[in-house]
Formats: structure tokens, sequence, C-alpha cells
């Protein structure tokens, strides 16, 4: 129901004058999208809340929060000019494409940004199918917790079989009671712990009631966490979702360690989500992530009458996007030790390391550390420079007492091990999910070449030294 807020904009739609499926097919598989489509950032008033609330004043693609869903097949071109109509600069990221680095986003490292009241456009092919999302990469935290953001949809060009696809673009907002954002980014408790942790959790920008299903539906469900900080475990009561696609990329079809769906910040995850209830039930999907905070985030509501009897068992394993696979016994090892927060000074004297005091870190916003460089601000030489077109391992090791979902830009990388112990799935990422005090190892071959950010999703942590630059060269 919510969904019909959310603007689609198909190729179709961005193709102007030609109208149905049958005539796009006929296109060119270069055609670009029609120059009247662009994505335009200012602020808008939304109903986040709805009554008796206020509107929420807002920051927002389109006047639409989230913005508008961008929807491409495997190997379109896209062309997205971007008006910053914001009163400060501002630049977009399509987080998880394999793209030329100049088309990244990232502000004093892949482009100018966009100044107030001037336009850059963003051209790029879309390599993989899948789920993946955009959002600004300068001012990240207050651009991103005000609410720029939006879902971009790459369809296979075989899709699997389902009743509906869907997509949950969840976003957490800090609210005040008279519903407008918090005001108080950037401040040092959220920094130096679990980030900009918010009390309004919206579903395609609204606080959800129910989502409508029917018995014997099978529905291809899109989640996308959006949120600065959040890290959500969702629950789907007494239905078992099948894990089709991380960060966009297949895996093979598999339900989740207890049935719970966990997205770190920037991450994405497909599931099929069969409805096997009887017509009528009604069934919470909980988010228990943080231990005692666990609430409601949308009802399952099974409509009376049924779709079909029985759920279809067709198969559900997406086709591969062909990512080139790293070799793991020629790769490169690269160690990468992060360090920092609350709580991290321990740990680092622990290690005969010396730390930086409480005062070092209110006074010079540097309170994560990567190899022990904290980067904030914009100048960054490579924290590591790769041969471009050779396998690579970087072994990641959690040395805070904080959870970081570590992303890379431009590539895919395998999750091969956790602790020393190879994964079961070896799944494709762009973003990967740390435990406090876990090593991850992950491979990938480095073949897009130029300066890539890697750096934490919580946005707090990424602003307050936790990135740096890898450089393929
Ligand atoms: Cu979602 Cu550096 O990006
Ligand atoms: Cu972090």
């Amino acid at each position: 129901m919510f969904q019909s807020r959310t603007a689609v904009l198909t190729r179709r739609s961005l193709l102007s004058g030609t109208a149905g499926l049958a005539c796009t097919a006929l296109l060119p598989r270069q055609a670009v999208a029609n120059p009247d489509f662009k994505l335009v950032a200012k602020p808008a008033r939304v109903a986040l809340t709805g009554k008796p609330h206020p509107e929420t004043p807002v920051w927002a693609y389109n006047d639409l929060m989230p913005g508008p869903t961008i929807r491409a097949r495997q190997g379109d071109r896209l062309r997205i000019p971007v008006e910053n109509r914001l009163a400060e600069e501002t630049t977009v990221h399509f987080h998880g494409i394999r793209l030329p680095n100049a088309m990244d986003g990232v502000p004093h490292l892949t482009q100018t940004a966009i100044a107030p009241g001037s336009e850059f456009v963003y051209e790029f092919s879309v390599p993989d199918a899948g789920t993946y999302w955009y959002h600004p990469h300068h001012n990240s935290a207050v651009q991103v917790g005000r609410g720029l953001c939006g879902a971009l949809i790459v369809d296979e060009r075989e899709p699997i079989h389902v009743d509906r696809d869907v997509v949950w673009l969840l976003q957490d907002w800090r609210l005040q009671n008279d519903a407008q954002i918090s005001d108080d980014f950037r401040n040092m408790h959220d920094m130096t712990h679990n980030g900009r942790i918010g009390n309004t959790v919206t579903v395609n920008g609204t606080v959800p009631e129910t989502f409508s299903v029917r018995s014997g539906e099978r529905i291809r469900l899109r989640l996308i966490n959006a949120a600065n900080a959040r890290i959500f475990g969702l629950n789907f009561a007494r239905h078992r979702p099948k894990v089709i696609a991380i960060d966009g990329q297949p895996v093979e079809p598999h339900e989740p360690a207890d049935g719970r769906i966990v997205l770190g910040p920037a991450m994405r995850v497909d599931l099929i989500l069969d409805m096997v209830a009887k017509p009528g039930e009604r069934f919470q999907v909980v988010d228990d992530f943080y231990r005692g905070l666990a609430y409601r985030v949308i009802d399952l509501a099974y409509a009376d009458a049924p779709y079909r009897d029985r759920v279809p068992d067709t198969p559900i394993a997406l086709p591969s996007n062909a990512l080139p696979e790293p070799d793991l016994t020629g790769a490169q090892r690269h160690e990468v030790t992060f360090h920092g927060g609350m709580m991290g000074q321990m740990m680092m004297r622990d290690r005969g390391l010396g730390g930086l005091s409480m005062r070092d870190m209110m006074h010079s916003g540097k309170i994560w550390l990567i190899n022990g460089v904290a980067t904030v601000g914009h100048v960054m030489q490579p924290m590591l420079t790769l041969a471009r077109g050779r396998s690579h391992v970087l072994v990641m090791a959690n040395e805070t007492a904080w959870w970081h979902p570590m992303h890379l830009h431009g590539h895919s990388f395998r999750v091969i091990s956790r602790n020393g112990v190879p994964t079961r799935y070896r799944e494709w990422q762009d973003t990967v999910l740390m435990e406090p005090r876990e090593t991850v190892e992950i491979a990938f071959v480095a073949d897009n070449p130029g300066d890539w950010m890697f750096h934490c999703h919580i946005l707090e942590h990424q602003e307050s030294g936790m990135m740096g630059v890898i450089r393929v060269t």
C-alpha cells in the first residue's frame, strides 16, 4: 500500500514518447534515459509519521521520500543528471554499482562536489543485476540523516518467477516530539559509540502499519538498509524467508541462521518470502537486533481470499553476475586493522599500542583508526595500493568493541572467512558487517582502476576517521 507512495521510474517512463514494453524492447540497449529525468536534491516536507503528527522537513530527491526508484535492466546505460537545490554542496554515489571511478560520486576524490544551484551528470552502465541504492557522499551523516537516498534496481535479463517484486527501503530517523529531525548531528556520543541510532523507523518513507499479502503468494522482497547507523535483525514470525542475494549479488538460496535477516547500514538482502499462512491471519515483523530493544516494524496482513492453494515450487536461484573470481592461492594479502571508539583505548593498550585519549578525540574529531590512521576531512593518500588485475585478500581485524559495516567502492568481494572459519556461502558483498573483535577475510580481483573509498558505513564512524582510499593501478 505504502509502495504506491514511491514513484517508480522504469526505463519505460524514462523514455519519453515510447509507451509500452514492446517498444522499449526494440530500443537499442545503449538507449539513454529521457533527459527530462533527473534527480533534484532539495528541502521538502513529508508525512513520515502520519496523523496526528505534523509533517517533517527533510532533504529529498524530487520531493519524494525515499527518492524515486531507478529501475534498469542488466547492461543498460544510465544517464542521471543531478541538480543541487540544497544550500550546500552534494554528490550522488550509486552504492554497489561497479562503475568507472569518475562516476563514483566522492567529492575531492572522483569529482568536484556539485555546488548549490548547479548540476552534474552521472552516466554509467550497470553490469550486475541486483538491488542497489544511491545516496550523497558529501556531509553524508547529515545529508543521509535528513533523508537523501533512493533505490536502484537492476533487473536480470531473465528474472526468476515471483508473484510480486517489492522493495522495502528502511530508514531510521531521530525525531523530536514535534516530528522535526533532531539536529544533534555529529555529537560526541554518537561518534564514539554505535552512531546515530534514531527513534523512528520508516519503510518506504512512512511508519507503516500493514503489508497486505495473500496466502499462496511468492514475493521477492528487496530490503535496503539506508539508515545512518541502525543495524536491523528482522524476524518474519512463522515464515521462513530464503536469502537469494546479498548486496545485489546472487547467493545460493538459504535460510539464514535463526531465520533472522541481519542488515548492517548500506546492506541489501533479497528474500524469497512465501506466504504460507492462512487467509485472514496476521503476523508481526520484529526487529530485535539490539538486545532488549525489540520493536514491531510492520504487520503482514493476509487477505481473506487466497491467491492460490499453495506457494509455487519453481526455482529461486538467481543467475550469476559473472564477477571475476579471485585466485586465493596467488592472492596478495593485506592486513587491515581497526581501532578506536569508546573502550578502544583500553584495547589498544592491551596490544601495547599508544591510544588516543578522550581529550585528543574531542579536539581532533579523530576517533576511529584504520591501520593506525584516522582520516578526517578530504586529503586522502591511499592506505593501500593494489596491483590491477590481481587477486587480493584483505584480512580485516576489528579490534574495537563495536560493529562496523565496511564498504569498498567499485568492487564486489567474496567474504571468505570469519575468525578463521571459511564461510559457508562465500558471499559476494560490497559491505560486510564485522562483529566486535571479529576478523573477516575478503577476496576480490582488483579490476577497476582508480582511487576507491573504503569506509565504515556507520556514517558517524566514517566521518570521525574510519575511512581510507584504496588505489587500484
Ligand atoms: Cu554507500 Cu561510500 O558509500
Ligand atoms: Cu563503524
